[in-house]
């Protein structure tokens, strides 16, 4: 079938049964509402042959500077004839000027390089069900006044204004914090997601801290399906597969366009919000 005649239209949430569909045939463990925890934080296109979704690709903006490219996903049927390429170039038209990021599968990698992506590092992707016992010092479960500071803190570690995504985050999950000379200096999130519940992000100014955060909360859901994806440069991946967490695979973090000029940051994102969300 020819693909180059199908519509595009702006995603919306008439849209999420046909687009959790595709992700649920592509193998992928969103529910609906993980789709429309998506939908709530991006914009971006469907390809519709009749009434039917066959390809989705989001833009998720963090402010005027960045954004996460994500959930590019053509009908196994119609692969390979173009519509990978024309989605996300839509996404990326969205975006504007802004520096994109994303997660690739060994699927989009040719797609994403062709497009001016490059490769930065490997992610790992880890789950299961871990048993974690831990004295909880010093740790403390965020309420909703500590999302600036949160934001902020993310800013630094991400280069992105990402208010809004942890702003969703914290409505349906819970962010651990740990504080030091009062002021929040690490925290972990943890929310529904797939088949249980995901940790991240986790910003911390070092690996200890990172691990002491990620220990708390998944001490916090024993007994639940956890996942975490890391960062190669976070240097976890080897301990949390000592912890239980199996090493499932992951993907490639690519970014196109600027980098822009960062400060130095004492903080650094040691678990990604999600392979979606970076
Ligand atoms: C990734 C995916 C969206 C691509 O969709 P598609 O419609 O098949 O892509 P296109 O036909 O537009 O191909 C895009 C380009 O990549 C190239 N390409 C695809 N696979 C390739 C490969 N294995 N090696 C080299 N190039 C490849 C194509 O030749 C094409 O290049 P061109 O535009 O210069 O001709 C699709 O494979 C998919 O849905 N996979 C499952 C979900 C997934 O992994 N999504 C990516 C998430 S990051």
């Amino acid at each position: 079938m020819q693909t180059d005649t199908l519509e595009l239209t702006s995603i919306d949430a008439r849209h999420l049964d046909g687009a959790w569909n595709l992700s649920r045939a592509a193998g992928w463990p969103h529910r609906r509402e993980d789709w429309a925890f998506s939908l709530s934080v991006s914009v971006g296109m469907v390809a519709l042959d009749g009434d039917r979704v066959v390809g989705t690709a989001l833009m998720t903006p963090f402010g005027g500077e960045s954004a996460a490219i994500n959930l590019i996903i053509v009908d196994q049927r119609m692969r390979g004839r173009g519509l990978g390429r024309r989605l996300t170039s839509a996404a990326l038209a969205l975006a504007g000027d802004r520096t994109c990021r994303l997660v690739a599968t060994a699927d989009g990698l040719p797609l994403y390089e062709k497009l001016g992506f490059r490769a930065t590092q490997e992610i790992y992707q880890h789950q299961g069900f871990v048993e974690v016992s831990q004295p909880l010092v010093g740790i403390e479960w965020a309420d909703t006044a500590s999302l600036p500071d949160l934001a902020a803190l993310d800013g630094q570690a991400c280069g992105g204004d990402r208010r809004n995504l942890l702003e969703q985050i914290a409505a349906g999950g819970q962010f651990a914090i740990l504080r030091r000379s009062g002021a929040i200096a690490a925290f972990a999130a943890v929310r529904p997601f797939g088949r249980g519940q995901v940790i991240g992000p986790v910003v911390a100014p070092d690996e200890e801290t990172a691990r002491q955060l990620i220990r708390f909360v998944a001490a916090s859901r024993e007994g639940q399906f956890l996942r975490i994806d890391v960062p190669g440069d976070s240097g976890l991946s080897h301990w949390l597969d000592g912890l239980g967490f199996t090493h499932v695979g992951g993907g490639m973090a690519m970014t196109r366009g600027a980098s822009s000029s960062r400060q130095p940051s004492i903080a650094r994102t040691f678990a990604l919000a999600s392979q979606a969300f970076g």
